[in-house]
């Protein structure tokens, strides 16, 4: 029987299909599937034909492993998301869309890493070397002992990273670039990824070095090609910002060495990335919601972080026929939520409106914790009322129109105190003797008592002519 020579791989999923199809059943993306060499799995490969299996000793949980200390980099927010350090041969995935600091990240890292002794390898396959030694001199970083190479060949990368003294901390930049001479395929595609990947996390497996790989990320946040990487490596990284923001955050998807939960936050500037030890302060700079209305202060968590971002809605009447909804860092889908529940339970009227709802400083806020913040600059922006600048909110709304407690509370509240906020909006606590709610937390038990706390201020500052900043009266809804 003939054996089958080439199989068709998609390049966003890594499904197989036996013929070219326009489009992957199995995660519906079009024009990703390229003819490839079949990989030939167990048993399929024709080296060591007729050898049979050695036995090898099996040995038992009890027994002593001497870890060795893990590779420190000195970059805090690197070390942190890493779970303290890059643990000797493992292999971590670094993601992240091109020109978003990837490259500079790990030439600063591996500077670090190079000065303190250990023999650090960073393989560009983008750049050439000069080109590299160009960013790490602009980065005051041209004297760190670091070994540099572009090449692209696996084999001799293995071969040259295999000779002389075992490195410490090796960078692969970027794994789409990298090729196997034992895969037919193009480089890019997914079983050179694959085949490529393999070959270098063994060498780092069998050196104990630190493996980190670079891997572009496609529009919609995925690792092109390299999803395929995510299930071999030890620790998966991905690095978020956007362009217009100097802001970076770099996290951990996956990580069988730490946490899952650690955010690192940098901040790109002229000289590299900074490493930002108070986010909050960052993202609050500038800050103009002390004087109009539509602004609220989120005390949000990313990760195990306290972060305090402002929420800027704006609510003005429609000339169109259909209104419009738009919103920058959040969900659309949450949006729509929360202005449906305003509707029915908030009693207020918003299809004659545009509604604009943005997370100030680029960010994007994943957690439900931010419907109460979103809720209080939408009411805000509606009623003309201007929020208090001294406060904070939180809370999940449920479609019931109440408002449900979040987890961190304690540290949201914490992190608010210490950048002077002095007030915090949040649910009524789940236990009534919560020592973490203090006496300045309001308690905001559904969208119904929101809309009346800031309607009342909003009639306040009518009946004294000037917009308001007065404080809401205290009430548990
Ligand atoms: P880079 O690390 O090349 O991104 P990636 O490897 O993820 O593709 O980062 C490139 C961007 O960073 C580029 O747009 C310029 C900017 N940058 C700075 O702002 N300051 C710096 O010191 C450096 C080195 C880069
Ligand atoms: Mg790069």
């Amino acid at each position: 029987m003939a054996r089958v020579r080439s199989s068709y791989v998609c390049q966003n999923c890594g499904a197989i299909t036996q013929r070219w199809q326009g489009k992957c059943e199995s995660c519906g993306e079009w024009n990703t599937i390229v003819e490839e060499a079949a990989a030939l799995g167990v048993g399929g490969a024709s080296t060591r034909k007729g050898a049979s299996g050695r036995p090898f000793p099996l040995e038992d949980l009890s027994g002593v492993s001497k870890p060795e200390p893990r590779v420190v980099t000195g970059i805090g927010e690197l070390d942190r998301v890493a779970g303290g350090g890059f643990v000797p041969g493992s292999a971590t995935l670094i993601g992240g869309e091109p020109g978003i600091g990837k490259s500079t990240l790990l030439i600063q890292a591996c500077a670090a890493v190079a000065r303190s002794g250990a023999r650090t390898v960073y393989v560009s396959g983008e750049e050439s070397t000069a080109q590299v030694r160009l960013r790490a001199s602009r980065l005051g970083l041209a004297a760190a002992p670091v070994q540099l190479a572009a090449q692209t060949l696996v084999e001799d990368i293995v071969a040259t990273l295999g000779s002389g003294d075992a490195p410490r901390f090796v960078v692969i930049d970027s794994i789409q670039t990298m090729w196997s001479d034992a895969i037919e395929s193009a480089p890019g595609t997914v079983s050179q990824v694959r085949g490529a990947a393999q070959a270098l996390i063994r060498f780092a497996k069998a050196s104990g070095a630190a493996l980190l790989i670079v891997g572009h990320v496609t529009k919609d946040g995925q690792i092109a090609g390299p999803r395929v990487v995510e299930h071999m490596v030890d620790a998966v990284f991905s690095f978020e910002g956007d362009g217009a923001h100097a802001f970076r955050l770099l996290r951990a998807a996956k990580n069988r060495f730490g946490a899952t939960d650690e955010v690192g936050v940098f901040e790109m500037t002229g000289s590299g990335l900074a490493e930002v030890p108070n986010p909050s302060a960052l993202f609050l700079a500038g800050r103009d919601g002390a004087s109009a209305p539509g602004a609220s202060v989120f005390a949000g968590v990313e990760g195990a972080r306290p972060l305090l971002v402002e929420i800027q809605a704006l609510v003005a009447p429609t000339t169109l026929g259909t209104p419009r909804r738009a919103v920058v860092g959040w969900e659309p889908a949450r949006l729509a939520m929360v202005l449906a529940v305003l509707e029915a339970h908030g009693g207020l009227k918003l299809g004659q409106f545009d509604i604009y709802l943005n997370v100030a400083g680029g960010l994007r806020v994943a957690e439900p914790a931010a419907d109460l913040a979103a809720a209080a600059a939408l009411v805000s922006s509606l009623t003309g009322a201007v929020l208090p600048h001294d406060a904070v909110y939180f809370g999940e709304i449920a479609l019931s129109g109440s408002v449900r407690p979040v987890a961190h509370t304690g540290l949201r509240l914490k992190e608010a105190a210490k950048l002077g906020f002095s007030r915090a909006f949040a649910p009524p606590p789940p236990r009534a003797d919560d020592e973490t709610f203090a006496a300045n937390v309001t308690s905001i038990g559904s969208v119904a008592s929101l809309v009346a706390l800031v309607a009342a201020s909003a009639v306040e500052a009518k009946s004294r002519g000037k917009p308001s900043s007065a404080p809401f009266s205290p009430s548990t809804g």
